[in-house]
């Protein structure tokens, strides 16, 4: 069953966008300025964000690339979310702290969905073992070229979906931009092409404008 959670006090907040488009820049920016402000607020990321969903985000993105088929990556992902959801992000907003995550469940619809063609049983998934989505999704957009060039400047072993290419870059970018679209409520666009410190004030503003509405919904 969906993990199952009475109305929270805090704020569940996700990033999303294609790599490189600087979603984990914004995200630690958020959480400094959201402490500075005297919040109590976690970040975390997906895939990750509890022990058990670090040990699976090791698995899912490390090695070679056609390791896994699509669906038993879909299940590693949901696997790993159902667990930071259970440790860190739900126990976090009854807390009544701001959770800030570097990607959810949009990432499964894009990549795994969107992608691999899996969108139906990505769906079935969500609903039946998570359940839940952000109060508020900032979609970090930009050019894929220019985000693959900055995500190919970052060393490292995780290359999962950065080796695929423009083209796979460009159906994401264009597959978020129509999750946007699906959920117009939920998923606010930024664009990302402006620099770091402009992107962070809009993002603090539209932040600091949820913060309110949640305070005067009670
Ligand atoms: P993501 O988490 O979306 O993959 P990152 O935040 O890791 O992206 O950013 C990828 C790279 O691009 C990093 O080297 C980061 O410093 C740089 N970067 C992030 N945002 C910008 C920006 N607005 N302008 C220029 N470079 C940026
Ligand atoms: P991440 O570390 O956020 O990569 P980046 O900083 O380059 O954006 O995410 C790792 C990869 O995992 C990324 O290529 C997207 C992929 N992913 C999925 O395919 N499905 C998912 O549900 C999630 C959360 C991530």
């Amino acid at each position: 069953m969906s993990v199952d959670h009475p109305p929270y006090s805090g704020l569940f907040l996700s990033f999303e966008g294609i790599d490189g488009s600087g979603k984990s820049t914004q995200a630690r920016l958020l959480q400094d300025a959201l402490a500075d402000a005297g919040h109590d607020v976690i970040l975390t990321r997906e895939p990750g964000g509890s022990e058990g969903a670090e040990e699976i985000r090791a698995l899912v993105l490390q090695g070679d690339p056609d390791r896994w088929s699509a669906e038993t990556e879909l299940l590693l992902f949901n696997a790993a979310r159902r667990d930071h959801v259970e440790r860190t992000i739900l126990p976090a907003l009854k807390n009544g702290k701001i959770v800030i995550c570097d990607r959810f469940a949009d990432s499964s619809r894009m990549y795994q969905g969107q992608r691999a063609g899996l969108r139906d049983k990505v769906d079935l998934l969500h609903r039946e073992m998570i359940g839940m989505e952000p109060d508020m999704t900032l979609l970090i957009d930009m050019d894929p070229a220019a985000g693959l060039a900055r995500a190919k400047g970052r060393a490292g072993v995780e290359e999962r979906f950065e080796d695929f290419g423009v083209s796979l870059q460009e159906h994401m970018r264009d597959g978020f931009l129509d999750l946007a679209k699906e959920y117009p409520e939920r998923i606010t666009v930024v664009n990302g092409a402006r620099s770091i410190d402009v992107v962070q004030a809009e993002i603090l503003a539209l932040v600091s404008t949820a913060l309110l509405d949640k305070k005067h919904d009670g």
